[in-house]
């Protein structure tokens, strides 16, 4: 019998080029990832989720994969790999891979022989079409800019890339593509893996005959969403992939799944017939992009605590007892959560564990993000040329370059927005570069590392490391956590963050004060209790507190156990 051992989990994510260089190469490797492996024991999580660490050309670091059974060469080799993973289960901790099969890279041979001619035997496995009155097949924009279509001379056609053109499309309409991926799944499973986060999931099936998407802005190519996102053979392509590999194996699978609602996502982690365990939705984290504008990526709006609320609460309600949620508020595509939810300057640690507490509280398995545990923030490099981000130097190209638009506002929109912000090195300690790596990184450290770093947290005991520490140990002390039915409380209250969680005869209440003032906070006359136990908070609390009506202090966090 299989268990639901991912439930009760907490799940690290490691950025493998930016989490620890043994070699003095510059960039993070396998060997650096098990150098710190008592680190993360330490913290307490049950899964390490790995960034691809695959052959890969890295045109997208690693998420263009030119041979999915081989390491890629400056993060070492299959054996470091295998030791990796008996370092990290003889620690009783998991891994999880990171599968990206929406795409392979230009590199990978099956594109390789793909592009050669119209009648390889390869031609299929990609999505070629001719050009419509010499121009692309339709007028689709890629999700990195441009055009999601690349002119091939060799064949005189056009290849689909909703990603980067080094990222090209295959096409799962193709049985024989699809038993590929099954094989290659199952040749990972078999060395002792404990899944998958399944890259970009939602975009395998596209719209038959790959209509032109509706013409909303000025833009020469239109965003595709609908025609790309949640295809109809999507559920049936990972229904099969259940089928046929994910069922054989005592593991659990997170689908990365942008554009969904909260009906695709029962339909997607249903616990009977769902392909997969649970997704990461992205309601949450695209509160603050102007949906109005010509690219909502990069173009910010402020976000309110009321939004957050309605999103996380209908993704909380709808998904309850029948599927499963994933929890995150940062990951290496967006930009640091303290930062952009939280306050960066004086309230950093105080807002760090706020937000630690909103994410380790909620139903379903929370994802911490390198360098969150120790509150790390955006960085603010002068110029472009300290950018490493693709998608980052592409749009900088088309704002200033061809858009015109004035350098400093430019900058500014990268400084808050930017996929560098979270993968600058993670900030070990003071010495240079952060004792990230004893040559020069790929990308800069953020300058903040004398400050903020895990030496100088493990040392002492109010760091939001310590915090972290704590908030895991929560979860294996209280079922409620894990599977406690959530409740909000105070819908409208525009500062405050709190709701309960139930679970037997144990109740907890949870408040959040996501702002920098002094908010009230009155205890709704429904609540009833006897006795009161404070299970954490970021700010000392005197025990005799009535919490009946609380004057909170800025970004504080309490969870209580009501009896
Ligand atoms: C989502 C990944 O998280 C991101 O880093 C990548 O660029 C795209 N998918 C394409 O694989």
């Amino acid at each position: 019998m299989h268990g639901k051992w991912w439930k009760e989990s907490v799940v690290y994510q490691i950025y493998p080029r930016s989490f620890c260089d043994s070699n003095g190469d510059g960039i993070g490797d396998l060997r650096g990832i098990i150098a710190k492996l008592d680190y993360l024991k330490e913290l307490g999580v049950d899964v390490v989720w790995l960034s691809p660490i695959y052959q890969s050309p890295n045109a997208d670091n690693g998420y263009d994969i030119s041979d999915y059974r081989a390491i890629m060469a400056e993060f070492g080799t299959m054996a470091d790999f295998n030791k990796l993973l008996e370092q990290l289960h003889r620690r009783g901790i998991r891994l999880l891979m990171d599968l990206v099969v929406n795409h392979t890279s230009d590199e990978h041979p099956w594109f390789v022989e793909s592009r050669r001619s119209r009648d390889n035997p390869y031609r299929d496995w990609y999505i070629w079409r001719p050009g419509r009155d010499g121009r692309e097949p339709n007028n689709w924009a890629s999700l990195f800019g441009g055009s999601a279509w690349q002119y091939d001379e060799a064949t005189d056609e056009y290849y689909l890339h909703l990603f980067s053109k080094k990222q090209p499309d295959l096409n799962w309409e193709n049985p024989r593509v699809r038993e590929a991926v099954h094989e290659m799944m199952h040749w990972w499973l078999k060395k002792g893996i404990d899944g998958f986060r399944m890259d970009a999931i939602n975009l395998i099936s596209k719209a038959p005959g790959l209509p032109d998407a509706p013409v909303k802005t000025a833009n020469r190519y239109q965003f595709p969403g609908p025609h790309v996102f949640n295809g109809p053979r999507l559920l049936e392509f990972l229904g099969e992939t259940k089928r046929r590999v994910l069922s054989h194996y005592d593991i659990f699978t997170v689908a990365e799944t942008g554009l969904v609602t909260t009906e695709h996502g029962l339909d997607l982690t249903h616990e009977e017939n769902g392909p997969v365990n649970m997704l990461f939705q992205f309601e949450h984290v695209e509160m603050d992009m102007d949906d109005s504008s010509d690219s909502p990526r990069w173009n910010s709006k402020p976000w309110s605590l009321l939004e957050l609320k309605r999103i996380m609460t209908r993704w909380q309600k709808d998904l309850e007892g029948k599927g499963w949620n994933s929890l995150y508020l940062s990951n290496h595509d967006q930009p640091r959560a303290v930062s952009r939810f939280g306050d960066d300057g004086r309230y950093r640690v105080e807002s760090a564990k706020l937000l630690a507490t909103f994410l380790h509280t909620l139903h379903g398995t929370p994802y911490v993000y390198q360098g969150e545990e120790i509150g790390m923030t955006n960085v603010a490099f002068p110029t472009i040329d300290d950018y490493r981000d693709m998608e980052t130097r592409n749009m900088y190209q088309e704002f200033v370059e061809e858009k015109g638009i004035d350098r400093t506002v430019v900058m500014a929109i990268i400084h808050a927005k930017s996929r560098d912000n979270a993968r600058t090195p993670m900030q070990w300690d003071a010495s240079v570069h952060a004792g990230f790596s004893a040559g020069t990184p790929w990308i800069k450290v953020n300058p903040n590392y004398s400050e903020i770093n895990v030496q100088r947290a493990r040392t002492d005991p109010d760091s939001v490391l310590h915090y972290y520490r704590k908030l895991i140990r929560l979860r294996r002390e209280h079922p409620a956590i894990v599977h406690g039915c959530y409740d909000l409380l105070l819908e409208a209250h525009e500062q405050v963050y709190a709701f309960t969680r139930t679970w037997k005869n144990e109740r907890l209440l949870v408040i959040l004060n996501f702002s920098p003032d002094a908010p009230v906070f009155a205890l709704p006359s429904h609540i009833h209790f006897t006795n009161k136990e404070l299970l954490i908070g970021n700010y000392s609390v005197d025990t005799g507190e009535d919490i009946n009506l609380l004057t909170l202090r800025p970004y504080e966090a309490r969870v209580y156990r009501l009896r």
